[in-house]
Order: C-alpha cells, then sequence, then structure tokens
C-alpha cells in the first residue's frame, strides 16, 4: 500500500477521508478519540503544504436529505479547537471545493450523498475529481464498500493509506500475523451469535480465549451449569460445546468462570453476591466474573505475550459488577505483553480504568477491528493494495 507520508503532498489538493463518526450529545461531541486520532495526519498533510479536504460520516443519515441533526458541525467545532484554528464546514462540495495550500476544510457528511452507500461509481468520480491524492484513513470504516471508502480509492488520480489506517492495520499483523506466542484473546459481550465468526476464527489462532459477558454465560450453560435468569443463547450451547472441542482439538484452552458474581436484578444498586459457577439459582442473574475466575485470569494475561481484547467481562458500567473488567484492566496495565484492544465498549473500560497510555495500540475500529480479527479482508484495504 502506497503511503501518505511518502509522498510530496506540497501545493496538492488531498482529499482525507477519516472516520469521525464520534457521538453527539446535545450538539456537543462526547467523546472526541476519534478525531483525536485523526489529528497527525491532518497536521502533517497541512504541514507539508497540502490544500486539505476532511470528509467523514456521522450516524445513517438518509441520502438526499440534509438534517441538521446529522450534521458535522459539532465535529467542526471540536476539530477547530483541536487544531487551534478555523474549520469551515462545506455543505455543498461536489461540484468543487474552495480551499488553498495550508488550509483546510471539512466536507458536509458523506452518507447525505447520493449512491455513498451504495458505492456508487458516478458518486466516487466526483469525489475523485475533487483532489490530487485521495487519502484513505477511515480504518473505521474501512470494512464497509461505500463510495467515499472504496469506490474514491479505484478513481482517484493517486490513493495512499494515511499514518492512522497503516498504523490500524501494523498493529493489528502485529497482533495477528507473527504474534509473540502465547496470544490471547478476550472477548466478550451480549451475545455468542453476533461473534460466532469471531470465535471459530480467533480459535485457530490463539492459545488462550477469555470469554465474557452473555457469551460466556452460553459456554457456562454448555458445561451443564444452570445459569438462572442470566442473558443466554440456548440455541448456542451446541456451537458453544463445538467451539470449545475445536480449541481443544487445536490445543487452545477456553478457559471457563469458577465463580460468578449475580444479582436478582439488573440494576446498579440490586445487592451483589458471589457464588460458586454451580451454585447460581433459578432467579440469579450472572453480571460479571468472580474474584478467584479474575484473578485466574489475570495470571494468564500476565504470562501472555500477546493481548486481544474485545469487550467488557462484565456489566463494568455499574460499580458493583465492574471488579472483573477492572482486573483484567489492570492486568493487561501491567502485562509486558503487546497489547491491542477495539470496541466502543472496551474503549469506554479502558478511560474508565485509566489504563489507556499502558495498552499497546488501542483500535479507533469498532466493526472494522472486529471484521479484520474475524479475518476478513477490509473493502478499502484490499482496494488500496489493489492500486499497489
Ligand atoms: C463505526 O462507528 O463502527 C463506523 O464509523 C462505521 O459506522 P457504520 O456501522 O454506520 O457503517
Amino acid at each position: 500500500i502506497l503511503r501518505m507520508t511518502d509522498l510530496d503532498l506540497a501545493g496538492k489538493r488531498v482529499l482525507i477521508r477519516q472516520d469521525l463518526n464520534v457521538p453527539v450529545d446535545d450538539g456537543r461531541v462526547s467523546s472526541d478519540q476519534r478525531i483525536t486520532a485523526s489529528l497527525p495526519t491532518l497536521r502533517h498533510a497541512l504541514d507539508a503544504g497540502a490544500a486539505v479536504m476532511v470528509m467523514s460520516h456521522l450516524g445513517r443519515p438518509r441520502e438526499g436529505v440534509w438534517s441538521e441533526a446529522d450534521s458535522l458541525a459539532p465535529v467542526a467545532a471540536r476539530l477547530s479547537e483541536l487544531l487551534g484554528r478555523e474549520v469551515p464546514l462545506v455543505r455543498n462540495y461536489l461540484d468543487g471545493v474552495d480551499v488553498a495550500p495550508g488550509q483546510l476544510v471539512l466536507l458536509e457528511n458523506c452518507r447525505m450523498n447520493p449512491g455513498e452507500g451504495k458505492d456508487d461509481e458516478t458518486l466516487a468520480k466526483r469525489y475523485a475529481a475533487l483532489c490530487d491524492v485521495f487519502v484513505m484513513d477511515a480504518f473505521g470504516t474501512a470494512h464497509r464498500a461505500q463510495a467515499s471508502t472504496h469506490g474514491v480509492i479505484r478513481q482517484a488520480k493517486q490513493a495512499a493509506g494515511g499514518p492512522l489506517l497503516m498504523a490500524e492495520l501494523d498493529a493489528l499483523a502485529k497482533a495477528l500475523d507473527k504474534p509473540a506466542r502465547p496470544l490471547l484473546a478476550i472477548v466478550a459481550g451480549s451475545k455468542v451469535s453476533t461473534k460466532l465468526e469471531l470465535l471459530s476464527s480467533l480459535v485457530g489462532k490463539v492459545d488462550q480465549l477469555i470469554v465474557g459477558g452473555g457469551i460466556a454465560n452460553t459456554f457456562i450453560a454448555a458445561m451443564g451449569h444452570g445459569v438462572g435468569k442470566s442473558l443466554y443463547e440456548p440455541d448456542l450451547i451446541d456451537t458453544a460445546k463445538k467451539i470449545m472441542a475445536d480449541a481443544r482439538a487445536r490445543g487452545a484452552d477456553i478457559p471457563v468462570p469458577t465463580d460468578v458474581v449475580v444479582a436478582r436484578e439488573f440494576k446498579a444498586d440490586s445487592p451483589a453476591s458471589i457464588k460458586p459457577v454451580d451454585r447460581v439459582a433459578d432467579d440469579d442473574l450472572i453480571l460479571d466474573i468472580g474474584p478467584e475466575t479474575a484473578s485466574r485470569y489475570a495470571l494468564m494475561i500476565e504470562d501472555a505475550r500477546t493481548v486481544v481484547w474485545n469487550g467488557p467481562v462484565g456489566v463494568f458500567e455499574f460499580e458493583a459488577f465492574g471488579r472483573g473488567t477492572e482486573t483484567l484492566a489492570h492486568a493487561i496495565a501491567e502485562s509486558d505483553a503487546f497489547s491491542i484492544a477495539g470496541g466502543g465498549d472496551t474503549l469506554a473500560a479502558i478511560d474508565k480504568y485509566g489504563i489507556a497510555d499502558d495498552v499497546g495500540y488501542i483500535s479507533t475500529g469498532g466493526g472494522a477491528f472486529l471484521e479484520f480479527l474475524e479475518g476478513k479482508e477490509l473493502p478499502a484495504v484490499a482496494a488500496l493494495r489493489a492500486r499497489g
């Protein structure tokens, strides 16, 4: 893949696709991680003397209509603060953009453009006509084959991977292509069904696979234990058994909790109790792994050389059910292993336990991070590779 940092951008019109799809609350950006992550790329292009146009989507608006709720205006405001310069938001840009070298503008939500979602070639050509160089830096959207992520790469005079995208790909390759072993993955979340492909693909790669949340509950049920009223998927018990058998056959270990934290209700103040995993009552809800399990997992993390983390192992938003996630977060922070973490909830946990500086790499991708871990080629990355 051609890298943006290898190009001479002086005087060039550079269109940079970022993933600035950030949460907006009451007209203000409530978490600016993705904006912050894009800054080095934008500064590099500006310092190199490029005329910079930044493009992103926000949410999933209807194409063909402008709506204030889906406008990138809050992102432009935050970007202006972070860059320390006014970032104009350009609403109509498909026929050309007025931007000079050393200037930077933000183009309005590209998902408002008709044809964006279905990777329309005419729209991709119009994006391409805006610039001399198209830079794909939106790792978080690289799993979408859309006009601004995939189509334009094929149409642009020159297309390159941006520093953020390349850093993400480099970190993922380090964790998965030739990882230092043992390689341990933590996959947690509410449903086995949404992470089935991920679990199946990781079983062939990892030495240990720690499961958490509703996923772990299905595995606990597959071991023949009762899970009470806990979230789990009875239909997937056989699948969980097969994943465990596959793992055993490949010499990988999927540990299951020996103790859990339960409550009667899904509420922050619902009294919590710790129980052995085979003593869960019919009206119990499993909301976290127990302390004995958390310590055992922490030791595994200590021995690992590579850790991939996606998903908190308990309901960490509630103080009483966050100990498991907190223990694993600190184990990751203290471990010498190369660690990579991704996904919205995981990033929130990293923030809450203050370990951001101690994680090897924090991905800006949610769906893209998962698809990469599943072993899928991301369409935008494939298009960049095809251009050489
Ligand atoms: C994300 O937040 O995962 C990306 O920005 C992609 O958004 P999408 O799922 O709406 O395509």
